[in-house]
Protein backbone atom coordinates (compact mmCIF):
# COMPACT_ATOMS: atom_id res chain seq x y z
CA UNK A 1 0.00 0.00 0.00
CA UNK A 2 1.47 3.49 -0.63
CA UNK A 3 2.49 5.75 2.06
CA UNK A 4 -0.38 8.20 3.27
CA UNK A 5 1.11 11.99 2.50
CA UNK A 6 0.74 13.95 5.23
CA UNK A 7 -0.41 17.67 4.93
CA UNK A 8 1.83 20.36 6.39
CA UNK A 9 0.93 24.04 6.66
CA UNK A 10 2.84 27.27 7.51
CA UNK A 11 1.80 30.38 9.15
CA UNK A 12 3.18 33.03 6.31
CA UNK A 13 4.06 35.90 8.60
CA UNK A 14 5.61 33.56 11.79
CA UNK A 15 6.79 30.40 10.43
CA UNK A 16 4.56 28.70 12.92
CA UNK A 17 3.43 24.89 11.47
CA UNK A 18 0.44 23.28 12.03
CA UNK A 19 -0.96 19.45 10.80
CA UNK A 20 -4.43 21.43 9.23
CA UNK A 21 -5.45 24.46 8.45
CA UNK A 22 -5.81 26.99 11.06
CA UNK A 23 -7.54 30.54 10.83
CA UNK A 24 -6.12 32.36 13.40
CA UNK A 25 -2.58 31.82 14.17
CA UNK A 26 -1.90 30.32 17.56
CA UNK A 27 1.76 31.75 18.03
CA UNK A 28 1.60 35.59 15.82
CA UNK A 29 -2.41 35.82 16.03
CA UNK A 30 -2.77 36.61 12.36
CA UNK A 31 -5.81 35.70 10.18
CA UNK A 32 -5.60 33.19 7.39
CA UNK A 33 -1.99 33.02 7.18
CA UNK A 34 -2.02 29.34 6.79
CA UNK A 35 -0.93 27.85 3.54
CA UNK A 36 -0.35 24.37 2.37
CA UNK A 37 3.02 22.96 1.99
CA UNK A 38 3.80 20.90 -1.50
CA UNK A 39 5.54 17.49 -1.14
CA UNK A 40 8.54 18.91 -2.53
CA UNK A 41 8.89 21.80 -0.15
CA UNK A 42 8.17 19.75 3.07
CA UNK A 43 11.17 17.90 1.69
CA UNK A 44 13.32 20.98 1.37
CA UNK A 45 11.75 21.65 5.29
CA UNK A 46 13.17 18.25 6.35
CA UNK A 47 16.87 18.75 4.54
CA UNK A 48 17.12 21.96 6.09
CA UNK A 49 16.22 21.31 9.50
CA UNK A 50 18.91 18.96 9.76
CA UNK A 51 21.98 19.52 12.25
CA UNK A 52 25.31 20.31 9.72
CA UNK A 53 27.06 18.65 12.51
CA UNK A 54 26.97 14.94 11.99
CA UNK A 55 29.13 13.78 14.69
CA UNK A 56 26.57 12.48 17.27
CA UNK A 57 29.12 11.32 20.67
CA UNK A 58 29.23 13.30 23.26
CA UNK A 59 32.56 15.10 24.50
CA UNK A 60 33.25 16.35 27.96
CA UNK A 61 33.67 20.16 27.65
CA UNK A 62 37.13 19.58 29.08
CA UNK A 63 38.29 18.17 26.21
CA UNK A 64 37.31 20.57 23.56
CA UNK A 65 39.33 22.86 22.00
CA UNK A 66 38.17 26.38 21.67
CA UNK A 67 37.41 28.20 19.03
CA UNK A 68 39.61 31.57 18.52
CA UNK A 69 37.64 34.54 17.62
CA UNK A 70 39.97 36.28 15.27
CA UNK A 71 38.51 39.62 13.86
CA UNK A 72 38.73 42.08 11.19
CA UNK A 73 38.25 45.57 10.58
CA UNK A 74 35.35 46.87 8.10
CA UNK A 75 37.97 50.36 8.22
CA UNK A 76 34.52 51.81 9.71
CA UNK A 77 34.96 52.58 13.46
CA UNK A 78 30.81 52.84 14.23
CA UNK A 79 30.79 49.80 12.40
CA UNK A 80 33.47 47.80 14.11
CA UNK A 81 32.01 48.69 17.38
CA UNK A 82 28.37 47.85 17.02
CA UNK A 83 30.28 44.59 15.63
CA UNK A 84 32.09 43.80 19.17
CA UNK A 85 34.93 44.95 17.44
CA UNK A 86 35.15 44.14 13.84
CA UNK A 87 34.12 41.11 11.68
CA UNK A 88 34.51 38.00 12.38
CA UNK A 89 34.87 35.50 9.43
CA UNK A 90 32.15 32.43 8.98
CA UNK A 91 29.84 34.97 10.50
CA UNK A 92 26.12 35.64 9.26
CA UNK A 93 25.05 39.30 10.48
CA UNK A 94 21.15 40.45 9.59
CA UNK A 95 20.83 44.04 9.21
CA UNK A 96 17.13 45.46 9.83
CA UNK A 97 15.54 48.90 8.77
CA UNK A 98 13.05 50.65 7.54
CA UNK A 99 12.33 51.58 3.61
CA UNK A 100 14.51 54.76 2.84
CA UNK A 101 16.79 54.77 5.96
CA UNK A 102 20.29 53.81 4.21
CA UNK A 103 20.79 50.34 4.31
CA UNK A 104 21.87 49.68 1.09
CA UNK A 105 23.99 52.78 1.47
CA UNK A 106 25.73 51.87 4.50
CA UNK A 107 27.08 48.19 3.31
CA UNK A 108 28.30 49.62 0.07
CA UNK A 109 30.42 52.53 1.57
CA UNK A 110 31.38 49.64 4.42
CA UNK A 111 32.07 47.48 0.94
CA UNK A 112 34.44 49.85 0.33
CA UNK A 113 36.73 50.45 2.85
CA UNK A 114 36.89 46.49 3.23
CA UNK A 115 37.97 46.24 -0.32
CA UNK A 116 40.28 49.33 0.29
CA UNK A 117 42.29 46.80 2.71
CA UNK A 118 42.51 44.16 -0.27
CA UNK A 119 39.63 42.07 0.40
CA UNK A 120 37.45 40.73 -1.90
CA UNK A 121 33.74 41.74 -1.29
CA UNK A 122 30.82 40.26 -3.32
CA UNK A 123 27.81 43.37 -3.43
CA UNK A 124 24.78 41.00 -4.58
CA UNK A 125 21.56 43.36 -5.53
CA UNK A 126 18.12 41.91 -6.21
CA UNK A 127 16.82 45.25 -5.49
CA UNK A 128 18.98 47.65 -7.95
CA UNK A 129 20.57 46.97 -11.30
CA UNK A 130 24.71 47.27 -11.59
CA UNK A 131 24.39 50.60 -12.83
CA UNK A 132 22.43 52.20 -9.64
CA UNK A 133 24.68 50.72 -7.57
CA UNK A 134 27.51 52.21 -9.26
CA UNK A 135 26.32 55.34 -9.44
CA UNK A 136 25.72 55.43 -5.49
CA UNK A 137 28.92 54.18 -5.34
CA UNK A 138 30.93 56.70 -7.11
CA UNK A 139 29.16 59.03 -4.20
CA UNK A 140 29.91 57.08 -1.56
CA UNK A 141 33.84 56.74 -2.99
CA UNK A 142 33.27 53.27 -2.80
CA UNK A 143 34.50 52.14 -6.05
CA UNK A 144 37.17 49.64 -5.68
CA UNK A 145 38.40 46.93 -8.01
CA UNK A 146 37.81 44.74 -4.94
CA UNK A 147 34.42 45.28 -4.47
CA UNK A 148 31.90 42.95 -7.01
CA UNK A 149 29.07 43.51 -8.26
CA UNK A 150 25.94 41.06 -9.12
CA UNK A 151 22.38 42.07 -10.03
CA UNK A 152 20.83 38.85 -8.88
CA UNK A 153 17.80 37.20 -7.47
CA UNK A 154 18.43 33.21 -8.04
CA UNK A 155 19.91 31.69 -5.36
CA UNK A 156 21.92 28.80 -7.26
CA UNK A 157 23.29 31.70 -9.76
CA UNK A 158 24.67 33.42 -6.37
CA UNK A 159 26.00 30.03 -5.16
CA UNK A 160 27.86 29.20 -8.35
CA UNK A 161 29.44 33.12 -8.06
CA UNK A 162 30.57 32.31 -4.94
CA UNK A 163 32.54 28.71 -5.93
CA UNK A 164 33.91 30.54 -8.66
CA UNK A 165 35.87 33.34 -6.49
CA UNK A 166 36.97 33.33 -3.15
CA UNK A 167 35.04 36.46 -1.33
CA UNK A 168 36.45 36.89 1.79
CA UNK A 169 32.64 39.77 2.35
CA UNK A 170 29.39 38.69 1.05
CA UNK A 171 26.51 41.05 1.37
CA UNK A 172 22.73 40.56 0.49
CA UNK A 173 20.63 43.42 -0.66
CA UNK A 174 17.56 41.91 0.67
CA UNK A 175 16.74 38.47 1.60
CA UNK A 176 13.19 38.75 0.88
CA UNK A 177 13.81 39.51 -2.94
CA UNK A 178 16.07 36.57 -3.53
CA UNK A 179 14.87 33.02 -4.49
CA UNK A 180 15.61 29.44 -4.62
CA UNK A 181 14.11 27.36 -7.98
CA UNK A 182 13.79 24.45 -5.47
CA UNK A 183 10.96 26.27 -3.86
CA UNK A 184 7.50 26.83 -5.67
CA UNK A 185 6.71 29.46 -3.18
CA UNK A 186 7.00 33.01 -4.19
CA UNK A 187 10.08 35.50 -2.71
CA UNK A 188 9.65 36.70 1.09
CA UNK A 189 7.35 34.44 1.75
CA UNK A 190 8.13 32.71 4.76
CA UNK A 191 9.73 29.19 3.61
CA UNK A 192 11.91 31.00 0.60
CA UNK A 193 13.31 33.55 3.45
CA UNK A 194 14.19 30.65 5.60
CA UNK A 195 15.50 28.23 2.99
CA UNK A 196 17.89 30.58 1.75
CA UNK A 197 19.60 32.03 4.66
CA UNK A 198 19.67 28.52 5.91
CA UNK A 199 21.53 28.20 2.69
CA UNK A 200 23.85 31.23 2.92
CA UNK A 201 24.96 30.14 6.50
CA UNK A 202 25.95 27.23 5.44
CA UNK A 203 28.12 28.43 2.68
CA UNK A 204 29.51 31.40 5.28
CA UNK A 205 30.38 28.57 7.88
CA UNK A 206 32.16 25.94 5.08
CA UNK A 207 33.72 28.81 3.43
CA UNK A 208 34.73 31.03 6.27
CA UNK A 209 32.61 33.69 4.63
CA UNK A 210 31.50 36.68 6.56
CA UNK A 211 27.92 37.48 5.23
CA UNK A 212 25.67 40.42 5.56
CA UNK A 213 22.17 40.13 4.80
CA UNK A 214 20.10 42.97 4.64
CA UNK A 215 16.10 42.31 5.53
CA UNK A 216 12.97 44.45 4.98
CA UNK A 217 11.34 45.50 8.56
CA UNK A 218 7.54 44.95 9.20
CA UNK A 219 5.00 47.52 10.30
CA UNK A 220 5.45 46.52 13.99
CA UNK A 221 9.70 47.42 13.60
CA UNK A 222 10.51 43.38 13.55
CA UNK A 223 12.22 41.94 10.80
CA UNK A 224 10.00 40.50 7.86
CA UNK A 225 10.23 36.84 7.79
CA UNK A 226 9.92 33.81 10.44
CA UNK A 227 11.18 34.66 13.76
CA UNK A 228 13.42 31.71 13.23
CA UNK A 229 15.79 34.19 11.22
CA UNK A 230 16.85 35.85 13.82
CA UNK A 231 17.48 32.80 15.80
CA UNK A 232 19.27 31.45 13.01
CA UNK A 233 21.72 34.18 12.41
CA UNK A 234 24.98 34.86 14.88
CA UNK A 235 24.24 38.77 14.94
CA UNK A 236 21.32 40.89 14.46
CA UNK A 237 21.60 44.74 13.90
CA UNK A 238 19.07 47.48 13.28
CA UNK A 239 19.58 50.57 11.46
CA UNK A 240 16.77 53.06 13.09
CA UNK A 241 16.33 57.21 12.50
CA UNK A 242 14.12 59.59 10.84
CA UNK A 243 14.39 60.06 7.28
CA UNK A 244 13.69 63.54 7.80
CA UNK A 245 16.92 63.93 9.69
CA UNK A 246 20.45 63.41 8.92
CA UNK A 247 21.24 61.09 12.09
CA UNK A 248 20.77 57.57 11.89
CA UNK A 249 22.25 54.71 14.54
CA UNK A 250 22.89 51.28 14.10
CA UNK A 251 21.97 49.23 17.67
CA UNK A 252 23.15 45.63 18.32
CA UNK A 253 19.89 43.28 19.03
CA UNK A 254 21.83 40.23 19.08
CA UNK A 255 25.51 39.08 18.75
CA UNK A 256 27.00 35.78 19.30
CA UNK A 257 30.48 37.41 19.19
CA UNK A 258 30.09 40.40 21.69
CA UNK A 259 27.81 42.69 23.71
CA UNK A 260 25.29 44.43 21.99
CA UNK A 261 25.17 47.42 24.33
CA UNK A 262 27.14 49.54 21.71
CA UNK A 263 25.08 51.93 19.24
CA UNK A 264 26.88 53.15 16.36
CA UNK A 265 26.01 56.77 15.11
CA UNK A 266 26.45 57.94 11.64
CA UNK A 267 25.61 61.30 9.21
CA UNK A 268 23.59 60.93 6.18
CA UNK A 269 25.63 63.27 3.73
CA UNK A 270 25.72 63.79 -0.01
CA UNK A 271 29.19 61.30 0.51
CA UNK A 272 26.74 59.14 2.07
CA UNK A 273 26.60 57.73 5.64
CA UNK A 274 29.99 59.04 7.43
CA UNK A 275 30.81 58.31 11.34
CA UNK A 276 29.12 61.51 12.84
CA UNK A 277 32.00 63.08 14.42
CA UNK A 278 31.59 65.01 17.93
CA UNK A 279 28.74 62.86 18.47
CA UNK A 280 27.49 64.52 21.54
CA UNK A 281 26.71 67.95 20.62
CA UNK A 282 24.42 66.44 17.16
CA UNK A 283 21.46 65.71 19.66
CA UNK A 284 20.62 69.35 21.33
CA UNK A 285 20.81 72.59 20.35
CA UNK A 286 22.23 74.82 23.27
CA UNK A 287 20.89 78.31 20.90
CA UNK A 288 18.28 79.59 22.75
CA UNK A 289 16.44 78.59 25.94
CA UNK A 290 12.83 77.41 25.58
CA UNK A 291 9.99 76.82 27.82
CA UNK A 292 9.36 73.22 27.78
CA UNK A 293 12.96 72.09 26.79
CA UNK A 294 15.15 70.05 29.80
CA UNK A 295 18.80 68.52 28.68
CA UNK A 296 19.57 65.22 29.96
CA UNK A 297 23.08 62.82 30.15
CA UNK A 298 22.13 59.02 28.61
CA UNK A 299 24.66 56.45 28.26
CA UNK A 300 24.71 54.46 25.08
CA UNK A 301 27.11 51.51 25.54
CA UNK A 302 30.67 53.62 26.68
CA UNK A 303 29.66 57.03 25.13
CA UNK A 304 27.51 60.01 27.70
CA UNK A 305 25.00 61.22 25.12
CA UNK A 306 23.54 64.50 25.80
CA UNK A 307 19.51 64.29 25.07
CA UNK A 308 17.19 67.30 24.70
CA UNK A 309 13.80 66.40 26.23
CA UNK A 310 10.78 68.21 25.05
CA UNK A 311 7.49 68.40 26.68
CA UNK A 312 4.52 69.79 25.76
CA UNK A 313 1.27 70.50 28.30
CA UNK A 314 -1.52 72.55 27.12
CA UNK A 315 -5.28 72.56 28.47
CA UNK A 316 -7.34 69.56 27.47
CA UNK A 317 -10.71 69.88 26.29
CA UNK A 318 -11.20 65.66 26.46
CA UNK A 319 -12.65 64.14 29.59
CA UNK A 320 -9.64 61.43 28.84
CA UNK A 321 -6.45 63.97 28.51
CA UNK A 322 -4.13 62.54 25.63
CA UNK A 323 -0.40 61.48 26.93
CA UNK A 324 2.05 60.82 24.09
CA UNK A 325 5.57 59.85 24.43
CA UNK A 326 8.26 59.47 21.43
CA UNK A 327 11.91 58.02 22.69
CA UNK A 328 10.73 57.64 25.96
CA UNK A 329 7.90 54.42 27.58
CA UNK A 330 4.13 55.83 27.67
CA UNK A 331 3.94 54.12 31.17
CA UNK A 332 7.08 55.62 32.86
CA UNK A 333 5.08 59.02 31.66
CA UNK A 334 2.25 58.19 33.03
CA UNK A 335 3.80 57.13 36.48
CA UNK A 336 5.77 60.35 36.50
CA UNK A 337 2.62 62.26 35.73
CA UNK A 338 0.84 61.05 38.52
CA UNK A 339 3.54 61.66 40.97
CA UNK A 340 3.52 64.98 39.88
CA UNK A 341 0.19 65.34 40.91
CA UNK A 342 0.33 63.62 43.92
CA UNK A 343 3.55 65.76 45.16
CA UNK A 344 3.13 69.22 44.02
CA UNK A 345 -0.12 69.17 43.13
CA UNK A 346 -0.02 69.92 39.44
CA UNK A 347 -3.76 69.72 37.99
CA UNK A 348 -2.34 67.19 34.92
CA UNK A 349 -5.28 65.63 34.54
CA UNK A 350 -6.85 68.48 33.22
CA UNK A 351 -4.07 68.33 30.69
CA UNK A 352 -2.87 66.72 27.74
CA UNK A 353 0.81 66.42 28.01
CA UNK A 354 3.24 65.24 25.04
CA UNK A 355 6.65 64.33 25.34
CA UNK A 356 9.57 63.91 22.82
CA UNK A 357 13.38 63.07 23.01
CA UNK A 358 14.96 64.99 19.93
CA UNK A 359 16.99 63.49 17.66
CA UNK A 360 15.35 59.85 17.01
CA UNK A 361 17.01 58.33 19.88
CA UNK A 362 14.82 56.28 22.40
CA UNK A 363 15.54 56.59 25.85
CA UNK A 364 16.24 52.94 27.38
CA UNK A 365 16.89 53.46 31.06
CA UNK A 366 15.68 55.63 33.91
CA UNK A 367 18.19 58.25 34.27
CA UNK A 368 16.13 61.21 31.70
CA UNK A 369 13.24 60.71 34.58
CA UNK A 370 14.13 63.99 36.20
CA UNK A 371 14.79 65.99 32.59
CA UNK A 372 11.07 64.82 32.02
CA UNK A 373 9.49 65.75 35.08
CA UNK A 374 11.97 69.49 34.64
CA UNK A 375 9.99 69.83 31.15
CA UNK A 376 6.82 69.06 32.17
CA UNK A 377 7.24 71.90 35.15
CA UNK A 378 8.58 73.89 32.33
CA UNK A 379 6.10 73.70 29.98
CA UNK A 380 3.60 74.07 32.78
CA UNK A 381 4.73 77.43 33.99
CA UNK A 382 5.64 78.61 30.90
CA UNK A 383 9.45 78.86 32.41
CA UNK A 384 12.38 78.36 30.23
CA UNK A 385 15.37 76.25 31.59
CA UNK A 386 18.63 77.48 31.03
CA UNK A 387 20.51 75.59 28.60
CA UNK A 388 23.38 75.50 30.38
CA UNK A 389 21.82 73.31 32.90
CA UNK A 390 21.54 68.91 32.71
CA UNK A 391 19.30 67.05 34.68
CA UNK A 392 19.97 63.53 35.95
CA UNK A 393 18.34 60.88 38.17
CA UNK A 394 15.87 58.03 38.27
CA UNK A 395 12.08 59.28 40.22
CA UNK A 396 11.14 56.30 41.83
CA UNK A 397 7.47 56.00 42.53
CA UNK A 398 7.59 57.65 45.87
CA UNK A 399 8.83 60.75 44.40
CA UNK A 400 12.44 60.13 45.36
CA UNK A 401 15.73 60.98 43.46
CA UNK A 402 17.62 57.78 43.02
CA UNK A 403 21.27 58.17 41.69
CA UNK A 404 22.45 56.64 38.34
CA UNK A 405 25.20 54.25 37.16
CA UNK A 406 28.51 56.41 35.72
CA UNK A 407 27.78 59.64 36.71
CA UNK A 408 30.90 60.49 36.32
CA UNK A 409 31.27 59.80 32.36
CA UNK A 410 27.79 61.53 32.27
CA UNK A 411 29.04 64.64 34.19
CA UNK A 412 32.39 64.98 32.74
CA UNK A 413 30.99 64.70 29.40
CA UNK A 414 28.51 67.70 30.63
CA UNK A 415 31.30 69.36 31.24
CA UNK A 416 33.32 69.03 28.12
CA UNK A 417 30.12 70.70 26.35
CA UNK A 418 30.38 73.45 28.50
CA UNK A 419 27.18 72.86 30.65
CA UNK A 420 27.34 74.89 33.67
CA UNK A 421 24.86 73.14 36.25
CA UNK A 422 24.09 69.91 36.86
CA UNK A 423 20.48 68.79 38.98
CA UNK A 424 21.63 65.36 40.25
CA UNK A 425 20.43 62.94 43.23
CA UNK A 426 23.70 63.31 45.14
CA UNK A 427 26.80 65.39 44.99
CA UNK A 428 29.53 63.17 43.16
CA UNK A 429 32.96 62.93 44.97
CA UNK A 430 34.95 64.53 41.97
CA UNK A 431 36.12 67.61 41.20
CA UNK A 432 34.33 69.28 38.48
CA UNK A 433 34.05 72.56 37.28
CA UNK A 434 30.19 72.56 37.17
CA UNK A 435 28.16 73.70 39.29
CA UNK A 436 25.98 70.28 40.63
CA UNK A 437 22.61 70.74 42.76
CA UNK A 438 21.66 67.71 44.80
CA UNK A 439 17.70 67.23 44.59
CA UNK A 440 16.26 64.54 47.11
CA UNK A 441 12.83 64.14 46.04
CA UNK A 442 10.53 65.19 42.99
CA UNK A 443 8.51 67.74 45.25
CA UNK A 444 11.90 70.11 45.52
CA UNK A 445 12.04 70.26 41.86
CA UNK A 446 9.31 73.48 42.11
CA UNK A 447 11.68 75.50 43.92
CA UNK A 448 13.93 75.11 40.51
CA UNK A 449 11.65 77.28 38.95
N1 LIG B 1 22.20 62.20 -3.73
C1 LIG B 1 21.94 62.01 -2.45
N2 LIG B 1 22.46 62.83 -1.54
C2 LIG B 1 22.21 62.68 -0.22
N3 LIG B 1 21.47 61.69 0.27
C3 LIG B 1 20.92 60.83 -0.58
C4 LIG B 1 21.13 60.94 -1.98
N4 LIG B 1 20.46 59.92 -2.57
C5 LIG B 1 19.88 59.23 -1.58
N5 LIG B 1 20.15 59.76 -0.40
C6 LIG B 1 19.69 59.28 0.92
O1 LIG B 1 19.77 57.89 0.94
C7 LIG B 1 18.54 57.33 1.39
C8 LIG B 1 18.26 56.04 0.67
O2 LIG B 1 19.24 55.16 1.07
P1 LIG B 1 19.23 53.63 0.73
O3 LIG B 1 18.78 53.39 -0.66
O4 LIG B 1 20.57 53.14 1.14
O5 LIG B 1 18.12 53.11 1.74
P2 LIG B 1 17.63 51.65 1.98
O6 LIG B 1 17.47 51.52 3.45
O7 LIG B 1 18.52 50.70 1.28
O8 LIG B 1 16.21 51.70 1.30
P3 LIG B 1 15.34 50.50 0.65
O9 LIG B 1 14.68 49.83 1.80
O10 LIG B 1 14.39 51.24 -0.20
O11 LIG B 1 16.30 49.64 -0.09
C9 LIG B 1 17.51 58.35 1.03
O12 LIG B 1 16.41 58.29 1.91
C10 LIG B 1 18.26 59.64 1.17
O13 LIG B 1 18.16 60.09 2.51
MG1 LIG C 1 18.22 49.39 -0.33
Amino acid sequence: MAKKKTSLFECQHCGEQATKWLGKCPNCGSWDSFVELNQDQQEVLKQTSKVINTDTKAVPITQIKQDDVIRFSSNNDEFDLVLGGGIVPGSLTLIGGSPGVGKSTLLLKVAGSIAASGKKVLYVSGEESAGQIKLRANRLEANHDDVYLLSEIKLEEIQDELLRVNYEVVIIDSIQTIYSSNLTSAPGSVSQVREITFELMRKAKESNIAMFIIGHITKDGSIAGPRVLEHMVDTVLYFEGESSKELRMLRGFKNRFGSTSEIGIFEMTNEGLVSAKDITSKFFDKSKAQSGSALTIVMEGSRALILEVQALVTESTNPNPKRSATGFDGARLNMLLALLEKKIDLPLNHYDVFVNISGGIKIKESSADLAVVAAIISSFRDRPISKESVFIGEVSLTGEIKDVFSIDMRLKEAQAQGIQKAVIAQKPNMKLNLKCFPVDEVSKMIELF
